[in-house]
């Protein structure tokens, strides 16, 4: 799987956060890290909205993304406020409580174990913090397992559901915002 997205890099997809939702969400003084940031295009549309108090951390698996990401922020104003690194969502070398928002866009249909990542999320966040998540789901219905897109990558298809049951068991509650795009 991570072979795809090291290889096509820049693929566009539609359940994108809306700009005005961005900066409606941020705080400016906000620790925040982008799960699956890709090439970190997002990333540094979010640290746009950060003060110098505030700092923004991109993680994915991809090494080739990651080295996208920083030739991006090499031309960045917001260099002073991002950083990113690769990493596996679904087992971070961060310390509890390192976030006080979490995002990502468009990438945990695409993550094997789904529930140990948002058992992650959840452990990296802060007590009172939010996280923001974006996904595709079914409407309703049983699981339909994994397919490939249009682009080749795989996705699974599950009921948005079976994702809130992901975040209640990790132990969320009304801190996390689902932004779908449904079939
Ligand atoms: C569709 S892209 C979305 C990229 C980015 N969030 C954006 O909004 O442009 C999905 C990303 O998830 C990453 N990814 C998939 N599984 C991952 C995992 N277990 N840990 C970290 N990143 C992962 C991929 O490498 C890819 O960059």
């Amino acid at each position: 799987m991570i072979e795809h997205f090291d290889q096509h890099i820049g693929v566009s997809f539609p359940h994108r956060f809306e700009k005005s939702y961005i900066q409606s969400e941020i705080r400016p003084d906000d620790t925040i890290i982008d799960l699956g940031c890709g090439i970190g295009q997002t990333t540094l549309e979010f640290a746009e909205h950060l003060t110098a108090g505030g700092s923004i951390l991109g993680i994915d698996l991809s090494k080739n993304r990651i080295k996208e990401a920083n030739i991006l922020l090499k031309k960045s104003v917001f260099k002073d406020r991002a950083k990113f690194r690769i990493g596996d969502i679904e087992s971070l070398d961060l310390g509890d409580a390192s976030a006080s928002l979490i995002i990502s866009q468009g990438v945990l249909l695409h993550v094997v174990d789904k529930q140990s990542a948002v058992d992650e999320m959840y452990r990296i966040l802060l007590p009172g913090g939010r996280a923001i998540v974006s996904l595709a789901a079914l409407v309703d219905g049983n699981p339909l397992g994994w397919e490939t897109d249009s682009t080749g990558v795989p996705i699974e298809w599950l009921p948005i559901y079976r994702y809130e049951e992901m975040f209640t068991e990790a132990g969320f509650k009304s801190d996390y915002i689902l932004i779908l795009r449904l079939r």
